[in-house]
């Protein structure tokens, strides 16, 4: 039981560090898209906050991060058809953005996301 806690206490931790990081990388590199608050712009830049996208397939979006989107998507009924370059964040900072952005503005990701997953969905 005592061990239980002691994990949960640790993976929490693993979260708010790995967030505190993303958050600073979101500042720097989304945040003119899709905005602090994470409600993109109507229209052209698609909402990360409360978003069936990105929430129904984080590791869809580990690729598109990696590896940039274009093309027509659907997000909460809205159609985009835009183009997101890839960032050339490294495996680490998109661990730490995508900790960030799953776990802000009403979203809750039930995993914590760990680099070694990060890196595997990359094949790096
Ligand atoms: C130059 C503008 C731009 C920047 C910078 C940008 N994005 Fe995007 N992003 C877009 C566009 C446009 C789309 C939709 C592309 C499409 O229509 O196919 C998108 C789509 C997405 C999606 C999937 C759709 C959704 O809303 O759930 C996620 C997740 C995402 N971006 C996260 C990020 C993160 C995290 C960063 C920073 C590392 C970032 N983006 C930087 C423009 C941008």
């Amino acid at each position: 039981m005592f061990i239980f806690i002691f994990l949960i206490l640790l993976l929490q931790d693993d979260l708010q560090v790995s967030m505190q990081k993303g958050k600073k990388i979101y500042e720097t590199n989304c945040v003119t898209c899709h905005s602090s608050n994470g409600e993109g712009v109507p229209s052209i830049f698609p909402p990360l906050a409360k978003s069936d996208y990105l929430m129904s397939n984080p590791t869809r979006a580990i690729k598109q991060l990696h590896f940039g989107l274009s093309g027509k998507i659907v997000v909460n009924g809205k159609g985009y058809n835009g183009t997101m370059p890839a960032s050339g964040l490294t495996p680490q900072q998109i661990t730490d953005v995508m900790n960030y952005i799953t776990n802000s503005w009403g979203n809750k990701n039930k995993e914590v996301i760990k680099l070694k997953d990060v890196k595997k969905i990359l094949g790096k």
